[in-house]
Formats: structure tokens, sequence, C-alpha cells
């Protein structure tokens, strides 16, 4: 499913230095005795995952697409990345379905939220409330609104019916309240942080109600598990991005570029910013992860990457079958000499734009490129993709010698927010 490529790296020389300590790292991982230990569910998930949750989220799914038209999902971070990374990714930005989801719970911003709350104000509507803390603001400001909503529009008792929580199993603000309204709830395992939930039901209510098929996702998942086992580097796809980037970081590189040429795959960069960033940026360490979409993005940062400071790196995410394509038409006029394209699809169009950036960033540009070939853009493949990235992640970062699981640095904003809000 996911072909590695290092040959842009040259980083395989460095591979034999790290194995040492690989070895060691994944021990931990598979003993759940290293940093953050507590934290490490992720790792067994697809074996392991709680089987009558799944059936539970499949029916909430069902039920929802029979009587809404429209499903708002309230979170932020790794409460929304994941299942809106998967949801585009697997069906673009235009899908054709019943049922519309939106995002909200995410920001601050009042021209958002209010523009979302008079857009919706006709529609059959559910809410997804996601937070396991159950005390994010911006989840729950955003909720109270969407719940006041609901109330107004449908009267108390219906909104009740509405609304679904996903949150921690007992803790939390959000987990109390839901229980004494009575609404339906789905549970976040202890042991799995947000940003490594999109598998749990924090991903896959909002997956499934857009209608993926959360089986072959999870499938996936499982097919990485197997594949990405081994301690040993060589054996190891997974280990071997995570080994490259800290070589790469040794050599100077302090960005890591996302890379991809599908506009659909701009919210999978988001996800994967936060799974790297929040991981790894503590303690003055760790790779900047940055992302652009090209070639929209050749136009505007692709004079930095040919030109620019050299102290960044690319991880090039190439899908070998597009879920779309058609052919380019010729012109009997050829009025804008486009016909030398007639007969060629788009995706080859893409494809060459692709090889001839990849040359003219690593021959030129002298940028190391670390490529990842993805068969398609499927359920399959997201669940795959994702489980690939969560072991790469982790050992890449427990190489930094950091814990990458959890995210202190996040608690400064805030402290700062609630003193200015006059919270008590
Ligand atoms: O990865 C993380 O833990 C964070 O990004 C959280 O997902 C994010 O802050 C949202 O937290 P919560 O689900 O508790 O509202």
């Amino acid at each position: 499913m996911i072909k590695l490529d290092l040959s842009y790296a040259h980083v395989e020389n460095e591979f034999a230095n790290y194995q040492k300590e690989v070895s060691h790292y994944h021990k931990q991982l598979v003993d759940k005795t290293g940093l953050g230990n507590d934290y490490v569910g992720w790792y067994t998930w697809p074996t392991n995952y709680d089987k009558t949750e799944f059936e539970k989220v499949k029916e909430l799914a069902k039920m929802i697409r029979e009587n809404a038209d429209t499903l708002i999902v309230c979170g932020i971070g790794g409460s929304y990345l994941g299942s809106r990374a998967a949801i585009e990714m697997v069906q673009g930005l235009f899908p054709k379905r019943d049922i519309d989801i939106y995002f909200v719970g995410n920001t601050f911003s009042s021209t958002y939220i209010i523009q979302l709350l008079e857009k919706v104000k006709d529609r059959n509507v559910y809410v997804n409330v996601i937070s396991k803390s159950g005390t994010t603001t911006e989840t729950a400001m955003a909720f109270r609104l969407f719940k006041h909503f609901l109330e107004n529009k449908y009267g108390a008792e219906e909104a009740r019916k509405r609304i679904i929580a996903t949150t921690d199993k007992a803790r939390g603000t959000l987990k109390n309240f839901a229980t004494n309204m009575g609404y339906e709830t789905l549970t976040i395992p202890d042991d799995i942080g947000g940003r490594y939930s999109v598998l749990t039901s924090v991903g896959l209510l909002p997956i499934a109600v857009a209608g993926l098929d959360i089986d072959a996702m999870m499938k996936g998942a499982f097919d990485a598990s197997v594949a990405y086992a081994s301690e040993e580097i060589e054996k190891n796809d997974a280990y071997k991005y995570a080994v490259s980037r800290r070589v790469l970081e040794k050599q100077g590189k302090n960005i890591e570029l996302f890379v991809s040429y599908e506009s659909h795959l701009a919210m999978l960069a988001e996800w994967w910013k936060q799974l790297f960033g929040e991981s790894e940026g503590k303690e003055d360490k760790g790779l900047f992860p940055a992302s652009v979409n090209f070639s929209t993005d050749l136009h505007s940062m692709g004079q930095f990457v040919q030109e620019g400071s050299k102290d960044l790196f690319e991880t090039l995410v190439l899908i070998d079958k597009p879920n779309l394509d058609a052919v380019f038409p010729s012109d009997k006029d050829d009025y804008d000499q486009m016909n030398y394209l007639s007969g060629k699809t788009l995706d080859q169009v893409n494809k060459s734009a692709a090889l001839g950036t990849l040359q003219a960033h690593h021959d030129e540009g002298g940028i190391p490129n670390i490529i990842l070939n993805l068969e398609e853009t499927s359920a399959y493949s997201f669940g795959y993709l994702a489980q690939f990235m969560f072991i790469a992640c982790g050992m890449s970062v427990y190489l930094l010698g950091v814990n990458p699981f959890n995210q202190p640095g996040v608690e400064v904003y805030k402290k700062n927010m609630f003193r200015l809000l006059g919270k008590k």
C-alpha cells in the first residue's frame, strides 16, 4: 500500500548506526514501558479495538444518515483533524452525499461560527461533540451555541436525541453533562491521546456518517500494524521513515515539508502536522512540520523551496491511482497551444509536474526528498497510512529523546487567555 523511496534522501548509509537505539525503543513501544507509556494504546488498537463500541458507531452513523441531512462535528486538534482528513482524502472536496458534514469547535472565529449557524438554520441537524478532556474551550463554546440552536429549533427533548457526545469513559465535564442529559455517548480509550485517535470513535463516527467503509479502514490499520512490526530498520519502512527524519535533522535540516499533489489531501497534511508537531516539538527540540500543496503552491512557495535557505527537506506523498481521471481534449484551433497535452490524462500531467519538481528541487535545489508512494486514496489506505504514521512518529520522537504523547506547552496560551477573560 505504501512504497517508501529513499533514493532522493541519501540517508540509508546511516541506518546501521541507529539500529541499537531503534531496537531499544521498539521494545519500549511493544512493552509499553517508554516515555508516556500510558498513551501507547494506538500501537495494538488495530488488533484489540473495542468491537462492541465499533458496532455502536456503525448503528449511530446509520441512524444519523437516515434522519439528518447535516452533521455538525464539534471538536479541535485530534478531535477533528483525522476524520476531516480521512473524509476528504477518500471522497474529495465535492463529495456526492446525502448528508453534509461541517466542522466547528475548532476556532473562536465569530464570523466562522455565526456563518455556520446561519448556513444550517433550515437544515435537519445532528451534532457530534468530541472532547477527550471535556473541557476544551473552543469546543465547549461552540457546543453550547449549537446545543442552544438545536433546543430552539426542535425543543429540549428532540435536541437531546440529536446530540452524540464522544468523550472520556468516566471523567470530565462533558462526560458528566452527557450522562445527566441522557445523550448517546461514545468512548475515547484512556490510553490513546487525541492526535492518535482517528481510528477510535473520535474519528470513526464522522467518517462512517460520511459513508466511508470503516471495516476496510480498520483492516488497513491492522495490515500496517503487521507490516511494520519488525524491530529491524531494514525490514520496517515506518522505522526507515522515522530514522530518515533524524538523520536529515542531524544534517542541519530543521523543517520537514509535507508535499502532496492532490488538493483534497490538504487536510491530511494538517493532520500529519499535528501528529508530528505536537508529538516532538518540546524541550527546545524537533523538526518544524510544514506543508505545501503542489502544483498550487509552486506558484507561491516554489521559489523558496527551489532557491531559499537550505534547512528543509521534503516528504513527498504521491498517489499511484487517483480516484478520478480524464483525458485532456484536443481543440481544433489549438488557440491556447495546449494540444501537446491532448490524449494525456490529467493525472499524467500531474505526475509529470511531480517528477519535474522532484528533479528540480533535488538535483538543482539540493533538497532531500523522502517519497511515500501511496497506492490509492481509499478507506483502507487511510487506515494503513494512519497506522504507518503513528508507528513512525512514536519511534522518531523516542529517538529524539522526548515524550511523544504529551503536550504541556499547549497550556501556556490557555493560562493567559483565561486570565484575560477573568476565569476563576
Ligand atoms: O492531541 C491532543 O491531545 C490534542 O491536540 C487534543 O486532541 C486537542 O487539544 C483537543 O482535546 P480534547 O479532545 O480534550 O478536547
